[in-house]
């Protein structure tokens, strides 16, 4: 029964999605300029990433080494850019993505592959440090490029 308990708290505590969409949200910085193909193509891309991290939290409380090391190597691999794109569609993305979304997701990615490399020698200090590292990167990138999606971003207090 606790299990089970821990289990609820946790999909509750990362279920982001749950925040509703607010059209009028103050706007805060430039959103990204991308045509619905595409969009729809990264907001695919994010439902998994989401799922993933959700199995993530799972896995990583229950030290399920394999399954940690599987997922973090599937998200390693999920790029929207290795998605099957025309190459007119591949220059728009390069194009349209700035040079700091493609950073952030860059160290997202590699984050996700040393989570399955720690996983691979069970090291649960590790494994911990690199899932808190790909938590971030989310929080950095969604407030940074997804504040029209997410619009409590614009409504917390800006640091920088
Ligand atoms: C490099 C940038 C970047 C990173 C890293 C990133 N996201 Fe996103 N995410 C976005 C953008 C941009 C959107 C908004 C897309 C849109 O609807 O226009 C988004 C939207 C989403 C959505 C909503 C999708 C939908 O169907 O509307 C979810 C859920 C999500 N992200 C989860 C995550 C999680 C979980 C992580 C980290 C494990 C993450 N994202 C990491 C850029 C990123």
């Amino acid at each position: 029964m606790k299990k089970f308990a821990l289990f609820i708290t946790l999909l509750i505590s990362i279920s982001i999605s749950a925040q509703p969409l607010t059209p009028n949200a103050k706007k805060q910085g430039k959103a990204l300029d991308l045509p619905e193909d595409l969009r729809s193509l990264l907001r695919q891309e994010m439902g998994e990433v989401r799922k993933g991290m959700e199995l993530l939290m799972l896995y990583t409380v229950s030290a399920q080494w394999s399954e940690i090391e599987t997922v973090g190597t599937q998200i390693k691999n999920s790029y929207i850019m290795k998605k099957s794109l025309t190459a007119e569609q591949m220059k728009q993305l390069h194009q349209a993505l700035p040079k700091g979304f493609k950073k952030i997701d860059h160290k997202f990615h590699g984050y996700a592959g040393s989570l399955a490399e720690a996983a691979r020698t069970k090291d649960m200090e590790l494994v911990r440090y690199y899932l808190s590292r790909m938590q971030e990167s989310c929080t950095a990138c969604h407030s940074r490029f997804a504040h029209d999606r997410f619009p409590g971003f614009s409504q917390k207090k800006m640091t920088k």
